[in-house]
């Protein structure tokens, strides 16, 4: 057992990627039972994050903890309890959404038995339907994402990370896969870290946020914290809040300064 109060920390977290530093000195809490929203920009260090928390990634300095155990030294003991839906989602074209949850499930070390059945509340929960016997390869980019997330929740983690878990899904199947994740946190005291650069999506779903800009932590908090930080008015637009707390030049005053700045055409 592990008693550590943070579902993930960071102590001066860094990833360079030669020049790029694409990860810079993270310092990072997370207590257990939140949804955790990683908010940035494009090219932010979002992934490079996830991907140094899940052990994938070596970080080049600086340390990180996932459930109370450290990435480098206690990757095993970190992977039993994490579940994650990557970028890419990482799913076998050719298997069905049901031969893939059992595989990972195998992976995880679970029985057969104890996974098939689990597999059908999962899969009821999850909407995934009558398609859930058919190959991946014929799903729509909704389905796939609940096919991943099924496959991450098949152990029963006590974090699960998700990168972009609403990239790509239409408004009904987010508020299904957001149902079932506010329900893991409050039923099981899951945690929850996602990634993305969908504003609103902090501002009704999230307990937490934390902004990511240029490989730094800009803001950590819940959104009144945020907004409070941000010294604007109490309904100034969530974006403009991100806006001020990243500092973030956006120098644009017209959307079309791109055109207009541009050399005449001779
Ligand atoms: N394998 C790599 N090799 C070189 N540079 C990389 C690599 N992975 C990421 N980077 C760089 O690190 C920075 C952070 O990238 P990262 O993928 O973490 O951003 P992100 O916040 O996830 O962005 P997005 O919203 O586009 O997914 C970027 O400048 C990117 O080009
Ligand atoms: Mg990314």
């Amino acid at each position: 057992m592990n008693d550590s109060p943070y579902a993930i920390q960071t102590q001066s977290l860094t990833r360079r990627f030669d020049e790029v530093v694409a990860v810079n000195q993270l310092n990072l809490t997370v207590p257990r039972g939140v949804i955790f929203g990683f908010l940035g920009p494009n090219g932010a260090g979002k992934s490079t994050t996830i991907n140094m928390l899940i052990g994938v990634l070596p970080p080049t300095q600086g340390k990180a903890w996932v459930a109370g155990f450290d990435v480098r030294e206690q990757p095993i003991e970190v992977k039993r309890r994490i579940g994650v839906v990557p970028e890419s989602l990482g799913l076998y074209q050719r298997l069905t959404a049901v031969e893939q949850i059992e595989l990972v499930g195998r992976l995880h070390g679970l029985r057969v038995p104890e996974i098939r059945a689990r597999i059908p509340a999962l899969l009821d929960l999850l909407e995934l339907g009558d398609k859930a016997d058919k190959m991946i390869l014929d799903y729509s980019q909704g389905m796939l994402k609940k096919t991943a997330l099924a496959c991450a929740l098949i152990h029963a983690p006590d974090i699960l990370f998700m990168d972009e878990p609403f990239e790509s899904v239409d408004p009904i199947s987010t508020k299904a896969i957001k149902a079932v994740l506010r329900d893991m946190v409050r039923q099981r005291g899951t945690t929850v870290f996602f990634s993305t650069h969908v504003m609103e999506l902090a501002e009704r779903f999230c307990d937490q946020v934390g902004i990511i800009h240029q490989g730094k932590l800009a803001a950590v908090g819940d959104i009144p914290t945020l907004r409070a930080q941000a010294e604007l008015p109490p309904d100034a637009p969530l974006e403009d809040v991100f806006v001020r707390l990243v500092g973030a030049e956006t120098g644009a005053e017209s959307g079309l300064n791109w055109l207009t700045n541009a050399p005449a055409q001779s």
